[in-house]
């Protein structure tokens, strides 16, 4: 670029500013974050490096896409805390915080050990807050597991960055895969008439898939924000740069997460589910339900 193409830092604020706004952000803090992402040089004075004019067209060409800002800054906001994310997971929702204080105060009047199982878990958003904000976690087990091994090295990087490390080692984190299984080859065995035609040796095999998500204690609270967006409604284009599988309704993840419940009711455990599920189609709305086995 000639030097009196160059852009001056001046220009450059402006510049982002307006796509800034353009794109419905409000926050100057978020502005702020994006200044520190784009113009590195410490002394910003006089024109742009081509480095930074390089990034700030990025970036205000991904404003106008609608690119979720998240993905730029790296951060999200929820229950307080700063979470690390990347494209495309799932972008914590304030809606979901609500899942966090019922489990909380669920958890806070229990004398029993229970086992905390968060399914899809995402950045960890969900369990890391309850893990954060537990008077006494240590005598309850806490499980997180997701489909997207992506998710679950971005959840224990959360865990890490947020937690003190005590409250990290007290986090197991499995990916999904388990309960893939849990819905095809165990599935024959979750099936009460099935089971006297499985063999010893194949039951056995097929139990040893569970075990990395078998709870320690009897009591179980499961929780979950499952993808629940249905294909028939238009949300905001922000949500298409979201990973589809997590958010939109899908029978596999509701039929694993049957089998799975079905499956610790049958070994004895007291399972209490705890959700966020879709309340209204268009507009879309959520409650948190409680249910128990
Ligand atoms: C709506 S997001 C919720 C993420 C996080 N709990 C939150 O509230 O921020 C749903 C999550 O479920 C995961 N998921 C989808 N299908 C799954 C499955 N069959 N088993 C486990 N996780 C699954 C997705 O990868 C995604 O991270």
């Amino acid at each position: 670029m000639k030097n009196n193409n160059k852009i001056t830092y001046k220009k450059a604020y402006n510049l982002l500013e307006e796509a800034f706004k353009k794109a419905g952000y409000k926050s100057y803090q978020l502005l702020h974050d994006l200044h520190n992402i784009i113009f590195t040089n410490q002394n910003r004075k006089g024109t742009l490096s081509s480095k930074e004019t390089k990034k700030l067209f990025l970036v205000l060409w991904l404003l106008e896409q609608d690119f979720p800002i998240e993905y730029i800054t790296h951060k999200a906001y929820f229950f307080g805390n700063l979470f690390y994310i990347e494209y495309p997971l799932y972008i914590p929702n304030p809606f979901t915080e609500r899942i966090v204080e019922k489990t909380l105060n669920t958890i806070d009047n229990l004398s029993e050990p229970h086992s905390i199982i968060d399914i899809g878990t995402g950045t960890g958003a969900i369990i890391v807050s309850i893990l954060k904000e537990l008077k006494k976690p240590e005598k309850h087990e806490f499980i997180a597991t997701d489909i997207s091994k992506h998710a679950l090295k971005i959840a224990q990087t959360n865990a890490t960055r947020l937690l003190p490390y005590k409250r990290q080692q007290l986090l197991k984190l499995h990916h999904a895969f388990v309960a893939y299984k849990i819905n095809t080859s165990l599935s024959a065995y979750l099936d009460e008439k099935a089971i006297y035609q499985a063999s010893d040796k194949e039951i056995k095999r097929l139990l040893s898939l569970l075990e990395p998500i078998l709870p320690t204690h009897t009591n179980v609270i499961i929780i979950t924000n499952k993808p629940y967006l249905s294909l028939s409604v238009k949300y905001p284009t922000s949500v298409k740069f979201q990973d589809q599988k997590a958010l939109y309704s899908n029978k596999q993840f509701d039929n694993t997460l049957k089998r799975y419940i079905h499956f610790l009711k049958n070994k004895g455990y007291k399972v209490t589910l705890i959700m966020e599920t879709r309340r209204t189609i268009n507009p879309p709305s959520s409650k948190i339900v409680t249910y128990r086995y």
